[in-house]
């Protein structure tokens, strides 16, 4: 797994955050299962509900170039912190991906912790309809 470029890839696309609201800069890379590189950072707005954070930026750039299957996401905020996914970004990641989708939360380069999606959002709500 590309882990190291995954890491680096987070940490470049925090450099893009577009944060004059909050100030919190945040990149994210999500990482295809055939290895291809995604990445996003979070967008805000004037209209602050229409803010978007760098998870689902990710998600979505690589969702409308067409993947539909992932394997990990490094995520990229504050040194000083590690930076786990809100829950909105967390069901959308549960709406792509399995238990066992792999989180980065990342300092640096050298400090960052791994988490599955599994550990993050238990028991993830998936709509079916019942006929
Ligand atoms: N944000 C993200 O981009 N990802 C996260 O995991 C947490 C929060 C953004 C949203 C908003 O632009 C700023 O950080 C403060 O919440």
């Amino acid at each position: 797994m590309k882990e190291k470029e995954l890491i680096k890839a987070a940490l470049a696309a925090r450099g893009n955050a577009y944060s004059r609201y909050s100030g919190f800069k945040v990149g994210a890379a999500l990482l295809t299962k055939d290895g291809k590189i995604y990445s996003g950072c979070n967008v805000e707005n004037g209209v602050f509900s229409a803010s978007v954070c760098a998870e689902r930026t990710a998600f979505y750039v690589a969702i409308a170039a067409g993947e539909r299957e992932f394997q990990a996401i490094a995520i990229a905020a504050d040194e000083t912190d590690y930076c786990y996914p809100c829950g909105i970004c967390r069901q959308v990641m549960a709406e792509f991906c399995g238990e066992d989708f792999l989180i980065y939360a990342v300092k640096n380069e050298a400090d960052y912790k791994v988490l599955t999606l599994g550990e993050l959002l238990p028991k993830a709500f998936h709509f079916t309809v019942k006929r």
